[in-house]
């Protein structure tokens, strides 16, 4: 039997899509826990590029059974559209199951996501726009709608009744924009619940059963871990539980069921979205990297802001999540740099400190405190033994290892499947 999570370690985007997608070759069953359409992963499998948001990479394996669980927040208009274009690209979808628990993202809620955006100007949080936060505060407010409702029109009408009336008071009261039709909304989401019902299921037992019978169970953690609604960089996070925490509660699984978490990260560090970011290139090198390393967001198509490895957010990663390990994606992006930059500590008046800041106000206040490193010149794209790699990039990861404190079990080198360098068994 082997349980693993696998979370990423920095602001989301750090290529969990193609790691997850690589794992899964092993898998038999790849549940996501958390998260909505804010994620967006991409996976590319012999020269085709599959971008997904909510449907677990694992179905791209035609025997990989995919789970979305309960604390996923479901956009069914995206989810069926997602469906129809894997099923347009040949691939069968027949093994995916949802949680009838997971709650779904209302019209409602991608409308007061902008609104609240708007409301907030120079304060935006730089929401994805997708609703995420007003979905898990109505489920917080336990307002929420959830995919089992859609299956029971009666009962759903008489809830989203009482729902719409107060996203509705509160919609032409307080922002003065048109009301939402409770019939055509009602009429729309039960034509999805239809369209979605031969997916449903009760997805905690599925996927207890799955680890019961022994089968290798994969989490697929969407965002990352500086994104948690607890553990990040409050407020400039999510709504959910990126960390491996999350694992556990999104899809009704006992914690002593997980046997192992991994964290993946980026060789350097992106975020998308505002706050803070210690390590942020504003120069050429950041730009330089963006571009190389297409650094625009697969959902939203924003640039990422880039900047230098933040070893102090990756052991703050490893305390949070409890890695076993680092999946370090992107080295290739890094070829031709004359030479790196880590940040190993962080320093402010109160002195150097190698913990990542407790408060915001602390945070705002650090400098990095750099650690350079020679670059390498040769491209490493087509290596596939660590060994292989030019004398720098194998110190770059040796450094990596000894200043974050946990193994590199995986290193990606490229966008296909091939382009990876396995160093460690992860199941
Ligand atoms: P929300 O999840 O749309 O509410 O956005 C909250 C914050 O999380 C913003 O900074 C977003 O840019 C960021 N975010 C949400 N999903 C992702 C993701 O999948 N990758 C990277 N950043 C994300």
């Amino acid at each position: 039997m082997s349980v693993i999570v696998v979370v990423g370690a920095q602001w989301g985007d750090e290529g969990k899509g193609k790691v997850i997608d690589f794992l899964s070759q092993q898998a038999h069953m790849v549940v996501r826990h958390q998260g909505g359409n804010n994620a967006g992963h991409t996976v590319v499998v012999d020269d085709r590029e599959f971008k997904l948001h909510l449907v677990p990479s694992g179905i791209l394996y035609p025997e990989t059974r995919c789970v979305i669980a309960n604390g996923v927040v479901i956009d069914p208009k995206v989810l069926l559209t997602e469906i129809a274009y894997l099923r347009q690209r040949g691939v069968d979808v027949e093994r995916l199951r949802i949680s009838s628990k997971a709650h779904v993202v209302m019209p409602y809620h991608t409308r007061m996501d902008a609104l609240n955006e708007e409301r907030r100007g120079e304060n935006k949080i730089g929401t994805t726009l997708r609703g995420i936060g007003p979905a898990y505060m109505d489920k917080a407010a336990r307002v929420g709608i959830r995919v089992g409702d859609l299956l029971h029109p009666e009962e759903f009408h008489r809830r989203l009744e009482v729902v719409l009336e107060e996203k509705n008071h509160i919609l032409s009261r307080a922002y003065g924009v048109e009301p939402f039709s409770l019939e055509e909304m009602y009429r729309e989401f039960v034509g999805y619940g239809q369209d979605l019902a031969q997916y449903v299921a009760d997805a905690s037992l599925m996927i207890n059963e799955a680890i019961d019978g022994g089968e290798r169970v994969l989490f697929e953690g969407a965002q990352g871990t500086m994104l948690d609604i607890d553990h990040g960089t409050y407020p400039f996070v999510t709504s959910s539980h990126p960390s491996a925490g999350g694992a556990a509660i999104g899809a009704g699984v006992g914690p002593t069921k997980i046997n192992h978490v991994y964290g993946v990260a980026k060789a350097y560090t992106t975020r998308v979205g505002d706050g803070p970011f210690p390590t942020e290139l504003s120069d050429s090198i950041g730009s330089d990297i963006r571009e190389r390393g297409h650094e625009y967001g697969t959902t939203t198509g924003r640039p990422r802001r880039v900047g230098w490895l933040d070893a102090v957010v990756l052991r703050y990663a490893v305390r949070v999540n409890g890695l076993a390990g680092l999946a370090l994606t992107r080295l290739d992006v890094l070829d031709g740099l004359d030479s790196l930059k880590i940040a190993t500590a962080y320093e402010s008046e109160g002195g150097v400190t190698q913990q990542f800041p407790d408060t915001d106000g602390e945070l705002r206040a650090v400098q990095p405190v750099y650690e350079t490193l020679p670059g390498w010149k040769e491209p490493i794209g087509a290596i596939r033994k660590r060994e292989d790699l030019p004398q720098a990039a194998r110190r770059y990861l040796d450094r990596i290892e000894e200043v974050v404190g946990v193994p590199v079990v995986l290193v990606s080198v490229g966008r296909e499947r091939s382009n990876t360098i396995p160093l460690r068994e992860m199941f």
